[in-house]
């Protein structure tokens, strides 16, 4: 396996700024080849102080907000308005105070809109992504205290599965429903970046690094280990992992 690229910081500002530049270098690299670049968001709480600075530096870094497109790499089965919505997070952070248009933005779809579903979302990315190239630019992506990724979780057929591209999950434990991208289309991403803060992660995090290989235990695992998978750590998630 090819060692991920490991970027560990001491304290949270210089955390924030590796993470803010890795972003807008991203985009930038992405629009020398096309004309617009497809970023997957992760929900959570560790991004949502990425998705504020980048509302209010993204533009004085030259991004300019018609070029991105924003998908989300999972979301819980919730109206937008509900306060456990990615969706809500990430407009309440980044979408309501940017220039982006509503074309831009791809929120994944919720119980309240009958009319779409985890595979209405697939076929959307279907039809954007080549099935054999790359499928987005960049997923964001957070680590879960039991090894989590998106809504991968450990013990659910969404570890297992290969051939759809987005796919429901029931987590029996939480009786809550998450709609979330799959290990194969995450994989085809061009950059993959794990946000990771927190001692409480540093031992799912080594696990995920180190272990051995148990992706039924450790779904993150699943992310393949390569040079376009990026990990920005804190010290405290890191633990003894040295960059
Ligand atoms: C979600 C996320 C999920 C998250 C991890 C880490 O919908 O909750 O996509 O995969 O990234 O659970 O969450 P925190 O960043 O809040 O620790």
């Amino acid at each position: 396996n090819q060692p991920q690229e490991l970027h560990i910081f001491k304290d949270n500002t210089l955390w924030q700024e590796a993470v803010i530049g890795f972003i807008v270098d991203v985009i930038s690299d992405s629009l020398t080849e096309k004309d617009h670049c497809s970023i997957s968001l992760s929900g959570g709480s560790t991004p949502r102080q990425i998705y504020e600075r980048l509302a209010k530096e993204g533009v004085k870094r030259g991004i300019n907000w018609e070029t991105v497109h924003f998908y989300w790499g999972d979301e819980r089965a919730v109206p937008h308005t509900h306060p456990d919505s990615n969706y809500k997070m990430v407009k309440e952070a980044l979408l309501d105070h940017i220039d982006i248009s509503a074309e831009n933005v791809h929120p994944m779809p919720t119980p309240d809109q009958p009319e779409s579903s985890a595979s209405v979302y697939g076929l959307e990315l279907q039809t954007k992504f080549a099935p054999e190239g790359n499928s987005f630019d960049l997923s964001l992506l957070g680590l879960g205290d039991d090894g989590h990724t998106a809504s991968i979780f450990p013990h659910t057929d969404l570890v297992r599965e290969q051939r759809a591209w987005v796919k429901e999950v029931y987590l029996e434990d939480k009786d809550v429903y998450r709609i979330s991208v799959t290990a194969p289309v995450i994989n085809r991403s061009r950059y993959i970046a794990f946000l990771v803060t927190g001692r409480n992660k540093a031992d799912a995090l080594k696990e995920v690094l180190h272990g051995e290989e148990n992706p039924e235990e450790y779904p993150a695992q699943l992310i393949r280990k390569s040079p376009n998978v990026h990990f920005f750590l804190d010290r405290d998630a890191a633990g003894e992992i040295e960059a």
